[in-house]
């Protein structure tokens, strides 16, 4: 089940980034220490949509979506993610759906989202598989400098 996170839920998202193992965190140097401010940070600036999923065994994974991207009709998913134990089970592929609905809801046309490079083999492959296609890469994205890709689905 998916529901919209509320501020209860801080504890449960960043238990989700920080079981997500995501290998980025490392390059970029992010400590998961850190995780909890920078969830609240992003959560009281209100600019993402938090939306959790979850079942009887517990959180599970969650995505964010920021309604407006600058681009005719669309929306953006900021990020996305599901704990290691739980990946390749489905669960991204129905958090992403539900944005979809919810992006369509708002009338809008597409969603972008922007992915380190480093996520060609992982991330990109799932997203692909899901119809996200490359539109185009950023250099310097990244606070040490590195690219990140851009990729887009009419939906
Ligand atoms: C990316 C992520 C959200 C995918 O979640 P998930 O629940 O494992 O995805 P699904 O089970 O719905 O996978 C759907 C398809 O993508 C494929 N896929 C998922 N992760 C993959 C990976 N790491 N490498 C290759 N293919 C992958 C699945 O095999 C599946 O294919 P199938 O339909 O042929 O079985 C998850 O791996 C994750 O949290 N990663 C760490 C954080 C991250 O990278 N977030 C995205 C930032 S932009």
């Amino acid at each position: 089940m998916i529901r919209k996170a509320t501020r209860k839920d801080i504890k449960n998202l960043a238990e989700i980034d920080i079981e997500c193992n995501d290998p980025v965190d490392k390059i970029l140097g992010l400590k998961k220490s850190h995780i909890p401010r920078s969830i609240r940070e992003r959560f009281d600036n209100g600019l993402e949509k938090f939306f959790i999923y979850y079942d009887k065994e517990g959180y599970k994974g969650y995505i964010t979506i920021i309604e407006y991207f600058p681009a005719y009709a669309s929306s953006e998913i900021r990020w996305l993610a599901v704990k290691e134990k739980y990946q390749k089970q489905g669960i991204g592929s129905k958090l992403m759906d539900f944005a979809e609905k919810y992006a369509t809801k708002m009338k809008k046309k597409k969603i972008y989202l922007y992915t380190h490079i480093s996520r060609l083999k992982t991330a990109v492959r799932f997203y692909n598989k899901i119809g996200y296609k490359e539109i185009n890469t950023f250099k310097k994205y990244y606070s040490n400098g590195d690219t990140a890709l851009l990729l887009g689905k009419t939906i």
